[in-house]
């Protein structure tokens, strides 16, 4: 692990991408499901990031259904040409907002088209392959068929590259046989880090990895040895645990959420906390020790 300053850009899809971007999730209502409370404060958190240099963007038309992106037409397009929008298919929302497995080549053209019409773009930047085996967490079994239909989809222009998300380390072989692969988007953070090998694999392959729920997700991550830490360095414990992240590999590209300009701008200025090695050493013992570290 570095424990130099966290490196500002990694080659992602092909450009310099920061490594420090926003996920949008939390933009809609509550549960993933309908409208913000507050559509103007949900517009107000994306013209911040990009104002902020960020230039990386995760979404899913399945936010809301449809909402996150439009808040993301609405408040961003025409976008500039450096902004990485990043969705993912795989999934759709039932009427009590369950997340339903969504993995037949028709229905990943169906969102694709979704997600084309509602970003208001002609060609998807990444989609991940959202992979629903068990939706909490990858589980094996072949995605070949996902895979092919999403080849296919970039084969006729409507994606530029493809990504996988609650992926198995098998998985993302198996889909590097069919197609370039060039993000994984797994479960990973502090206190979560079933992925450690899997990362350095991804770091030596020049695959990026963008860790979601990086500040735990819906419960952000609560432990009195993060806050110690923070307090003593003088930062927040969400600042600590995206530096952190940020420390951890080089390929490691952020996302983390919110729907607030101040959590926002909070999350944005991790980015320049520098931690030392003592400082890694005391957070490494929060999560458990990594594989060979
Ligand atoms: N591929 C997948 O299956 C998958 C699954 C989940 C998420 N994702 C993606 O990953 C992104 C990140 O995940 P996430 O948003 O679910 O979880 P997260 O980034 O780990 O945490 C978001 C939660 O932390 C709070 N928060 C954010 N910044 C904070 C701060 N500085 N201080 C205190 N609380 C703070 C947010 O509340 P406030 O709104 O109040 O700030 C929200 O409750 C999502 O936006 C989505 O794009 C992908």
């Amino acid at each position: 692990m570095s424990n130099s300053p966290a490196t500002d850009t990694f080659m992602f899809a092909g450009r310099p991408v920061r490594r420090m971007g926003y996920g949008a999730m939390q933009l809609a209502g509550p549960g993933v499901f309908g409208p913000p409370k507050d559509r103007d404060a949900a517009l107000a958190v994306l013209r911040e990031a990009l104002a902020a240099g960020v230039n990386h963007i995760d979404t899913s038309d399945f936010y809301g259904p449809h909402v996150t992106n439009q808040l993301i037409r609405e408040a961003l397009h025409p976008y500039p040409d450096d902004l990485v929008i990043v969705t993912k298919l795989g999934a759709v929302r039932g009427d009590d907002g369950a997340w339903l497995s969504a993995q037949e080549p028709a229905d990943l053209e169906r969102g694709a088209h979704d997600n084309l019409r509602n970003l208001g773009l002609d060609v998807l930047e990444v989609v991940n392959m959202r992979i629903m085996g068990d939706v909490h967490a990858p589980a094996e079994g072949s995605i070949e068929k996902q895979v092919t239909a999403l080849a296919e989809l970039q084969q006729r222009g409507l994606i530029r590259h493809i990504g996988l998300s609650n992926a198995t380390s098998t998985q993302i072989d198996e889909a590097l046989r069919i197609v370039p692969v060039v993000c994984v988007q797994n479960h990973y953070n502090l206190v979560h880090r079933e992925d450690d090998a899997l990362i350095d694999k991804l770091a030596q392959q020049g695959i990026a990895y963008v860790p979601f729920f990086p500040l735990g997700g819906f419960t952000p991550i609560q432990s009195s040895g993060l806050s110690e830490i923070a307090q003593q360095i003088g930062a927040t414990p969400m600042q600590v645990a995206l530096a952190w992240l940020l420390h951890r590999a080089p390929n490691i590209l952020l996302i983390p959420g919110t729907s607030s300009v101040k959590h926002l701008r909070e999350n944005l200025a991790a980015a320049d906390l520098n931690l030392s090695d003592e400082v890694l050493a005391e957070l490494d013992a929060i999560g458990g020790v990594r594989d060979g570290a």
